[in-house]
């Protein structure tokens, strides 16, 4: 099993440019807490593996995982990004622009992840990223579910939950809804899952196609 000085080790392994960089300062000064380098990493591969030309994201942030993502992505694939607090996207925009990503490959909509999933189109993702609110998790999982094409990838972060999913003394609605979650993806057939212990935890399934 990995210590602790190895999951700081891979934590680090990949340094990040002075974009994320940004996009990590933006988010500490509006108090978002972005998905760690790992993760990050993490996200671009699977985009680059599955050739990714259309990835759904639930939680924008200041745009750290939105831009590991387009980073991975077909160079003319579209990331759709969705967050409560369209201050939040304001930075993201700002970062994806300095960074030289084209206008046209963003799309950010601002609204609740419950409102706006239900209007995006079936099977038309190849990745869909879930990193809003955890309590509604299970809920996200449904959407994703319908979004995602078979062969797709569905990925939510902190799947473990700053320790506490691992710890059954832990009962605070979120930890307990994320497990509910690990249980749904692991019993569902239809998935192919993986528990990745980066950052605060990455679960990732595939839509078996
Ligand atoms: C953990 S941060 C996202 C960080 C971002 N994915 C990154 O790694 O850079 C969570 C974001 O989800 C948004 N959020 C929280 N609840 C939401 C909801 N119900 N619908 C849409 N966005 C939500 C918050 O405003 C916040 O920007």
């Amino acid at each position: 099993m990995a210590t602790e000085a190895s999951l700081e080790y891979v934590e680090s392994y990949l340094s990040e440019d002075d974009h994320l960089a940004a996009a990590r300062r933006r988010a500490e000064e509006v108090s978002v807490s972005p998905i760690g380098p790992a993760g990050g990493a993490a996200l671009q591969f699977l985009a680059s593996v599955l050739g990714a030309k259309a990835v759904a994201e639930v939680g924008t942030g200041t745009g750290v995982s939105g831009l590991w993502l387009l980073r991975g992505m077909a160079s003319d694939g579209v990331l759709t990004s969705v967050d409560l607090e369209a201050e939040n996207q304001r930075h993201a925009r700002e970062v994806f622009t300095e960074a030289g990503i084209a206008p046209q490959r963003f799309r950010l909509i601002a609204g609740s992840a419950l409102d706006v999933m239900p209007r995006l189109t079936d099977a038309a993702y190849d990745l869909v990223f879930l990193d809003g609110d955890k309590v509604e998790y299970g809920e996200y999982l449904q959407q994703a579910l319908r979004l995602v094409r078979p062969g797709g990838v569905i990925a939510f972060d902190n799947a473990l939950w700053h320790d506490r999913v691992a710890d059954p003394t832990q009962r605070d609605p979120q930890t307990a809804a994320i497990r509910e979650l690990l249980q749904q993806v692991a019993n569902d057939e239809r998935l192919r899952p993986v528990l990745l212990p980066v950052g605060d935890g990455l679960l990732a399934a595939q839509l078996i196609g």
